[in-house]
This record gives structure tokens, C-alpha cells and sequence, in this order.
């Protein structure tokens, strides 16, 4: 098949490259000609996983096609995705403007030939029917294209896999020719497909971020309770997790959800629910326990330190990424540079997206070592691979002070008191 895809981001290129690998002709259109020209080159701008690889492979076989042209991609697709960024404004709600531009200039562009039009970036209810106006606003008369929602369930760090390996694959719309096609896309990708109607669609998709925030804000919840009772929050948890109509997976404490994902949009979901006349104070309980997750690790800092140089491991908000949009990390360093702390940072993949704000305020570290030399304490901040056995006996040596303030509760407290070390965790 030949499809379009507007946006090159996590979900955009990804898509891309998975779609193009299954020997599909894929455009790809950006805004930025430096971007556009550096992805034709095979740098595919963010770090993933596995995705450099992908990119060079298909630029190669000529499947891949990055463009800042509408006209060469358009008229010739059966699918176009939009995959473009809904940032969070101001109040919450999701900013959609660049959603309705792409559809403006899709519709302009669009051949004679029937075309899907789909969203896969994560948008409100409704915006579906939206874009739908908009087509047949703009659309040449002789055009025929149905709107699809066709939600995108990726993680960064393991996007690819994800992609090709998905619990589900959700298309809804009302266009049966639509789904057809969207179903013979899909096809190679594992994962049960679930047709529905527009809004059910674009409803599954918060209801799924809506649902993994909540179980982190429970888990986070539930170690303020072990840390203020003695309990310990992972014995707890496991406990519990065992009951297989709780499970264990993603029931993590520690600093809260960030990334583009679960932070925003349970925002935007509390938007449309005032705008609905719903009662949202659930979904808002579960955004202030995130914030005082890591209002919470922020207070051991300031209470125990033992001087005012600190290193900090990990800035990434989760491990196998460099993304750093709504990180933990950015909201303790703003307070401990507050503080007057001198801060030295190590993330092997972040670090040169958190120079972009804090520029020369805190000192970046090649290794974790250099990090911690001649440091007051350490806290951790991302539960990268390297960190779990690490040299803990060097590391000790190298510190000022023995001490650690673990964010992601990654070594055994039991151990860490043999070794000397005088350790904070989340809930334990
Ligand atoms: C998320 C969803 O998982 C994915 O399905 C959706 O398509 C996009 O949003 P992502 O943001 O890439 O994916 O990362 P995810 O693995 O969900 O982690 C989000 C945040 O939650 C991270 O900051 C992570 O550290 C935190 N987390 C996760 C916890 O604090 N505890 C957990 O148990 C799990």
C-alpha cells in the first residue's frame, strides 16, 4: 500500500518504519526542512531503541520517503495518519491546532481515488468528527475519504516491539470501506483488532492512560502510607499483586508518571469531563498524587543532605529514552538549584536534552562516577540498566558521604545497609 504520515515523533516515525518494513510505501511529511533533511539522511532525531537501524534500512530500500510536500505524498495514499503533537495548554486541555492544520492542507491535497484519513496522535473525543468538517470543507469536489480514529499504544524504550507486538489494534469508524482498509494494513501486526464507532476509539485510548496513571498514583498513594507505618511498599504490592484481579505489572512507586503521555492526558481527560459536566475529582486526586510523589522524594533531600553537592543519576523520565518532557528530574533540580545545591548530572542518553534548560546552572558528567566524586550524596532519578550493579563499594569511596536517595527503589535496602551506605527510598 502507499500511506502518508504526518509528524516524524515517536509515534509518526515508528509507525513509519514498521509500516515500510512490511514492504508498504510510506511518506512521511514534516515542517522543518533541517529535520526533513536529517531524517532523509537516516538520523532519526530521538533516541529509540532499535530505530536508526529500521530508518536506514528502508531509506535504503527506497520505501521511506521524507518530504515537506503535501502534493507528492497525498494524492496517492490510501491511508494518511496524522500523528502530530497535542500538547497540554495552559488549563489542561489538549492544544489541537496543529491537528486542524494538517487536516486542512490533507483535504486540499486529496486525489480522486478514495482515502482514510486517521488520527493516531491521542486525541479528545470528538476530534475525530472535527477533522471530519474540516475535510469536507476543504476537500476537492471529485474527492471520496472517510475519518478514522486509529489510537497508537506505544512506549517509548520499547516502541518498535510494541508496535509490531500490540495487545490490540483499535480502528473506529463508521465507513466500512475505512476499516477495510485499515485491516489490511494492520494485518501483520499481532494483537487482537477491535472495530468501533469514532468516540469509542478515541475513548479507549484515554481510558487506557487514564487507567496506568492510576494505578501508579495507587502504588505511589500506598508507599505515603508505608513510609509513615514502617511497612514496606514492594512486599506490600507483591503481596497483593498476587491476586490476580490486581496483578503486579506497572504498580511501581517512586517519582510519578512523566513523559508526553500519561501526564498530559489525564489532564486533557479532566478538561473534557468538566466540559461534560462530570464529576472529575478522581482523575485529579490521581494528577496531585503524582506531583506529591515527587514533592515527597524532593523533602527526604532537603531533610537528610549532608552538604550541598549532589549528583543525580538519570534525567530521562524513564529508562531507553532521551525524552525528558515532563521528567521527574526537571522538577528536582528547579527546586534543589532553589536550594543553592551544585548539581552534577549523568543519563546516557538525556543529557543534551536537559542542557537545553539548564544550559551552565548544573555541571554534566560523563560516567556515573565522575558524578559521584567528591558529592555530598546521590540521588537516583531513572532506573537505567548501568545503575543496578553498579561498583556500590567505588561508588561509596568517591561520595563525600555515604549516602543515597534512590527515586526508583532499585537495590535492596538490607544490602545497602551491609555495604555502609545510609539509603532512602519510595515506601520502604
Ligand atoms: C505510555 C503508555 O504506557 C503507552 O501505552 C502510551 O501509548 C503512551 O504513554 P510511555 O509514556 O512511553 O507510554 O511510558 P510508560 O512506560 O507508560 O511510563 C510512563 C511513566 O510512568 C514513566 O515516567 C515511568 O517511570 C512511570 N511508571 C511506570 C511508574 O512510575 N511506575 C510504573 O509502575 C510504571
Amino acid at each position: 500500500m502507499i500511506i502518508t504520515i504526518i509528524g516524524h515523533g515517536y509515534v509518526g516515525l515508528v509507525s513509519a518504519c514498521v509500516f515500510a518494513d512490511f514492504g508498504n510505501e510510506v511518506y512521511v511529511i514534516g515542517h522543518n526542512k533541517e529535520k526533513i533533511n536529517r531524517l532523509k539522511n537516516g538520523d532519526p532525531l530521538i533516541y529509540e531503541p532499535g530505530l536508526k537501524e529500521l530508518l536506514e534500512k528502508n531509506l535504503k530500500a527506497r520505501r521511506l520517503h521524507f518530504t515537506l510536500d503535501y502534493s507528492k505524498a497525498i494524492p496517492q495514499s490510501e491511508i494518511v495518519f496524522i500523528t502530530v503533537g497535542t500538547p497540554p495548554k495552559e488549563n489542561g486541555e489538549a492544544d489541537l491546532s496543529a491537528v486542524f492544520e494538517v487536516s486542512r492542507n490533507i483535504a486540499k491535497n486529496l486525489g480522486s481515488h478514495f482515502t482514510v484519513i486517521s488520527c493516531k496522535s491521542t486525541v479528545p473525543v470528538g476530534t475525530n468528527k472535527k477533522v471530519e468538517l474540516i475535510l469536507e470543507k476543504h476537500a476537492p469536489k471529485k474527492s471520496q475519504f472517510a475519518v478514522a480514529s486509529c489510537p497508537e499504544f506505544l512506549r517509548e524504550g520499547t516502541a518498535i516491539a510494541d508496535t509490531i507486538n500490540a495487545d490490540r489494534v483499535v480502528i473506529g469508524s463508521s465507513s466500512k470501506k475505512a476499516i477495510d482498509l485499515l485491516l489490511k494494513l494492520h494485518e501483520p501486526i499481532n494483537g487482537k483488532k477491535i472495530i468501533t464507532d469514532l468516540a469509542s476509539a478515541e475513548l479507549i485510548k484515554y481510558t487506557a492512560n487514564a487507567m496506568l496513571a492510576t494505578k501508579i498514583s495507587f502504588a505511589n498513594l500506598i508507599s505515603f502510607y508505608c513510609e509513615k507505618t514502617g511497612a514496606d511498599v514492594e512486599m506490600v504490592l507483591d503481596a497483593v499483586g498476587l491476586d490476580r484481579r490486581i496483578g503486579r505489572v506497572f504498580m511501581y512507586p517512586g517519582l510519578g508518571y512523566g513523559g508526553s503521555c500519561l501526564p498530559k492526558d489525564v489532564l486533557a481527560l479532566i478538561d473534557t469531563g468538566k466540559k461534560l459536566n462530570i464529576d472529575v475529582s478522581f482523575l485529579e486526586s490521581v494528577d496531585k498524587i503524582n506531583q506529591q510523589a515527587k514533592e515527597n522524594f524532593l523533602k527526604k533531600i532537603l531533610n537528610y543532605h549532608q552538604g550541598k553537592t549532589i549528583a543525580i543519576w538519570g534525567l530521562a523520565f524513564k529508562p531507553n529514552t532521551d525524552d525528558i518532557r515532563f521528567a521527574p528530574s526537571i522538577f528536582i533540580i528547579e527546586n534543589l538549584l532553589k536550594q543553592n545545591f551544585q548539581i552534577k548530572v549523568y543519563d546516557q542518553e538525556a543529557t543534551e536534552n536537559i542542557k537545553k534548560i539548564f544550559g551552565g546552572k548544573i555541571t554534566y558528567c560523563k560516567d556515573p562516577y565522575q558524578a559521584a566524586e567528591g558529592s555530598d550524596q546521590l540521588a537516583i532519578l531513572t532506573e537505567w540498566n548501568e545503575f543496578k550493579q553498579i561498583d556500590l563499594k567505588k561508588i561509596k569511596k568517591l561520595l563525600k558521604n555515604p549516602l543515597i536517595f534512590d527515586g526508583r527503589n532499585i537495590y535492596d535496602p538490607k544490602l545497602m545497609k551491609k555495604l555502609g551506605f545510609k539509603y532512602y527510598s519510595v515506601g520502604r
